[in-house]
Order: C-alpha cells, then sequence, then structure tokens
C-alpha cells in the first residue's frame, strides 16, 4: 500500500480508467449507466477490461443464491488481477461493490473479501464522486456507505448525459412495499419510491433529442407508479405514459416489470389508446395455484390474474404477454405444479423467465417447512421450461407471413444485415438494406426459430 502524496497524484490524474461489471436486472442496467456520467467528471473514461482499470465496480444482484456466489467467485479473479497489477506497475486498482449484495451483505463482503475498498448500496450510488475520492486520497479502512438516505438519490443525480443507442432504459420507481415472501428487493432497495412526472419526462425529452426512439420504464413495481404531476396531482403509470407519447421522436414506450395487482384502468386505456405504448406485456404470475399465491403474499389470485390478462387483451387485441414463473416454493406439491402448467397451456405466453425457488436469508420464505429437494425443484424446472420453450415456437412461428415494425438497433454478421425488434422484443435479422440504424421499418417476417425471426423489408414502409 502507498501512502497519500501517490494517492493524490492518481486522483488529478486525467487518464483513469473505470470498469463497471453489472448484474441483475434492468434498473441495475440503469444504475451502472448513470455510474459512468457520475464518473466521467472525475476522468474517468470506461473500458471494456478490468485488468486495465483503475476502479472496477461490482453491480451486483441479490435476487437469488446463484448470483451472490458469481460475485464471490469473480472477485477472487479481481483479487488476483488487483495483486498482479500492483506487482507489475505499482498500479492501485479500487475494488468496489455496488447494488443490491452490497445493500444486504456488506459486512459479509468485507469479511469475505477484505481487499474491497468501497461498498455502497443501490440508493448511494449518486455519492459516488465523493466515495471514489475519499478511497483515492485515503487508502486504508474500506467504506461503507449502506444507508438509506432521506432524499431520493434522483434529486442529486446530473441530468442524464447524451444516450448513445437507439433504446434506454429510464427508472420511474424504485423500492418495493409488497415483501413477498421469497423476495429481498424490499430489503435491498428500500421503500416504494416515484420519481416526479417533470424529473422523467425532462430525462426522456433529452433522450429522444439525442436518438432514443424506444424508452423502457423501469421499477420493480412500475404499475405502482404514483409520481407528483405537474398539476399536483399523483399521476398513475397510464398518465404518464400519455404524456411521453407527446414527445417528438419517442416512437416506442415499454414498462416492467408490472405487478398483477396494480394494472388499473389508467393503464388499461394507455394500451388502448396510445400507439406508441408497445402491445408486449411482462406481467409474473409466479405460480398456477392459490395456496402458493397466498403463502408467497402476491395478493392476487389465478382467477384475478386471468381477468387482468383479459381485460388487457380486451383493450389491445394483438398484447401478447411474458412472465416469471418461481417452481418448488415451500410446500408446493404436485398439483400445484401441475397448476402451473395448466396455466402456462392457457394463457399462452410469448415468452418467460423461469427460476428454482432459492431461499433467501431474512426473507420470511426462507424459514418455511416443506422446502423442496433440490431434484425436484430441477424436475420441474424442465418440464416447466419445456413448456414455454415450446409455446415461445409457437408465437414466433404465429408471426411468419405478418408484417411487423421493426425498429433497427445494431448491425448484423453478415455485410449489409440489420438486427432490430419488434413490438414483441424478438430479434429480427433483415436481409441486406440501405436503412439506418434508428429507423422503423416495416418487415415481412419469412422465418422463425425459438430465438429470433427473419425477415425482408416490406417496399412501401414506415418512416
Ligand atoms: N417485482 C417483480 C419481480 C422482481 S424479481 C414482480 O413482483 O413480479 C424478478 C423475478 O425473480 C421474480 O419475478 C421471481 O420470479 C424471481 N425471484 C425473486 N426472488 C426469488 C427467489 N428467492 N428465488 C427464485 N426466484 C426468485
Ligand atoms: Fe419482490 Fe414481490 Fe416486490 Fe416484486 S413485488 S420486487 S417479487 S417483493
Ligand atoms: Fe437483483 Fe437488485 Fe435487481 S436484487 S433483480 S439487482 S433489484
Amino acid at each position: 500500500m502507498t501512502g497519500g502524496a501517490h494517492a493524490s497524484e492518481r486522483a488529478k490524474d486525467l487518464a483513469k480508467r473505470v470498469f463497471i461489471k453489472t448484474y441483475g436486472c434492468q434498473m441495475n442496467v440503469y444504475d451502472s449507466a448513470r455510474m459512468f456520467e457520475l464518473l466521467a467528471p472525475l476522468g474517468f473514461l470506461p473500458v471494456e477490461e478490468p485488468d486495465k482499470a483503475d476502479l472496477v465496480i461490482f453491480n451486483t444482484c441479490h435476487i437469488r443464491e446463484k448470483a451472490v456466489e458469481k460475485l464471490f467467485s469473480e472477485l477472487g479473479a479481481i483479487h488476483r488481477t488487483k495483486l498482479m497489477n500492483a506487482r507489475r506497475n505499482g498500479g492501485e486498482m479500487i475494488v468496489a461493490v455496488g447494488g443490491c449484495v452490497a445493500q444486504a451483505e456488506g459486512a459479509e463482503i468485507l469479511r469475505r473479501a477484505p481487499f474491497v475498498d468501497l461498498v455502497f448500496g443501490p440508493q448511494n450510488y449518486h455519492q459516488l464522486p465523493d466515495l471514489v475520492a475519499r478511497a483515492l486520497r485515503d487508502r486504508g479502512d474500506p467504506i461503507v456507505a449502506t444507508d438509506f438516505p432521506a432524499e431520493p438519490k434522483f434529486d442529486h443525480l446530473p441530468e442524464a448525459a447524451a444516450a448513445r443507442g437507439v433504446t434506454a432504459f429510464l427508472t420511474i420507481q424504485e423500492g418495493c412495499d409488497k415483501f413477498c415472501s421469497f423476495c429481498v428487493v424490499p430489503y435491498t432497495r428500500g421503500a416504494e419510491y416515484s420519481r416526479p412526472v417533470v424529473q422523467i419526462v425532462t430525462e426522456a425529452y433529452h433522450a429522444a433529442r439525442s436518438g432514443v426512439r424506444e424508452i423502457t420504464l423501469l421499477g420493480q413495481n412500475v404499475n405502482a407508479y404514483h409520481g407528483e404531476g405537474p398539476d399536483g396531482r399523483d399521476w398513475g403509470l397510464g398518465d404518464l405514459v400519455r404524456r411521453l407519447a407527446e414527445l417528438p421522436g419517442l416512437d416506442r414506450i415499454r414498462y416492467t416489470t408490472s405487478h398483477p395487482r396494480d394494472v388499473d384502468d389508467g393503464l388499461i386505456g394507455a394500451h388502448r389508446d396510445v400507439p406508441q405504448l408497445m402491445p408486449f406485456v411482462h406481467l409474473p404470475v409466479q405460480s398456477g395455484a392459490n395456496r402458493i399465491l397466498s403463502a408467497m403474499n402476491r395478493h392476487y389470485t389465478v382467477d384475478s390474474y386471468r381477468q387482468v390478462v383479459e381485460r388487457l387483451r380486451s383493450a389491445r387485441s394483438d398484447l401478447a404477454l411474458s412472465s416469471d414463473f418461481i417452481v418448488g416454493f415451500p410446500g408446493e406439491s404436485d398439483e400445484d405444479f401441475v397448476a402451473t402448467i395448466d396455466l402456462v397451456d392457457d394463457i399462452g405466453f410469448a415468452q418467460a423467465f423461469s427460476f428454482k425457488y432459492s431461499p433467501r436469508p431474512g426473507t420470511p420464505a426462507a424459514s418455511l417447512s416443506g422446502q423442496i429437494p433440490e431434484s425436484v425443484k430441477s424436475d420441474r424446472l424442465a418440464m416447466l421450461q419445456a413448456a414455454l420453450e415450446s409455446q415461445k415456437l409457437r408465437f414466433n412461428n404465429a408471426c411468419v407471413g405478418r408484417t411487423l415494425p421493426v425498429l433497427l438497433e445494431k448491425p448484423g454478421r453478415h455485410p449489409g444485415q440489420l438486427v432490430g425488434r419488434s413490438p414483441y422484443l424478438q430479434s429480427i435479422y433483415l436481409t441486406p438494406t440501405e436503412r439506418r440504424i434508428g429507423e422503423i421499418v416495416l418487415v415481412q417476417i419469412l422465418g422463425a426459430t425459438a430465438n429470433s425471426l427473419t425477415g425482408s423489408l416490406e417496399e412501401s414502409t414506415a418512416g
């Protein structure tokens, strides 16, 4: 370890490099993008390789045990890099752990990985410039910043920088008050908070001005959004969507993740009336058995979930759904699991994520009796995934012959080929075209697999 003089020299050095590795949900992806912006004024430039970085940040996820174990193995690797760099060129890498594991297990991280210099929670990252400057200056005891600040971080973040792509995430709501019995989010992200409408519209306006055509509104319970509107009233997600749809250039609006309990008439109305709102909704159901839904503390039944789906589909007939499932929740019987498969068959999902139940420390479900053996969880997961995979293929096959609007996002592997996204987030590989990234074009779908579609441009196409 070197002295303070050397460290402050480094703080002034303009050629510093930061590497951020992001785990978990889209909210972490959004947070990592904001971290790069916060660190830029300190002279930090992004790098793609951790071994070239002066500052390495792991933006972590605590949702399942696997995610946490992955972090600790990555930390082992970065420790070796840190030691090697120090030996090779006297470099002093700062290792920081942010995100949801940092919030939940800050002390455990420092116990298992004492070389970590900085631990900060998801609600503290606006303090990064100060925390990093302190870590560079002081070198010594690790810094821990995991208190939930009284003021929301959004009030302290600089204005978002110009977006680089044609799609962008925008966090509009944070935290969760629902306390599903299996879930860590209420503990790692804290209480529910909605950003004011004006802040969101401003961010979306700048994104659209810098070329973003599709925005995904993010929140752990995005449709519980109830931010202060410009008229002083609370606005719901439906109101916000209508306002954002007025922004020139913003052609596609999405939101995730929504909770079945918070799908209100305002949101249904937005799906009916706002063409920019994409007809694709991620609506996690978790289980098809009422007994399990109740033990999960989800506050809806299988029937009320079906009704929500009906209401959405009758507002917009071309609407498709995706979902999340947990198999092997404590007490889940074979009958309960079969009920989940029945629900899947009944609803028909375009896409879905499914997980084995992972007991999380401090959550009520972790100490329930009736924990399910790993082998049973694995069998159920395989069966569920087979059912979901075949639905996905069926949905994709049903697109063949249709004409879909496609937002061109990036070059494909072949010369002249472009890849874009359908309204249903399917990847579409286009035959060579003169059209450009950022355009929305009409594509005739020619072929499908479970993972992507192929198509060619229609003659007369949307702008
Ligand atoms: N707020 C969202 C979910 C956020 S977490 C909602 O309420 O739907 C994303 C997904 O991770 C969840 O939908 C759930 O399927 C899964 N998940 C959360 N905790 C889990 C756990 N302990 N074990 C396994 N999967 C879990
Ligand atoms: Fe977790 Fe439930 Fe909140 Fe979703 S609604 S983040 S699953 S506690
Ligand atoms: Fe993971 Fe935290 Fe998101 S636990 S899923 S990164 S809110």
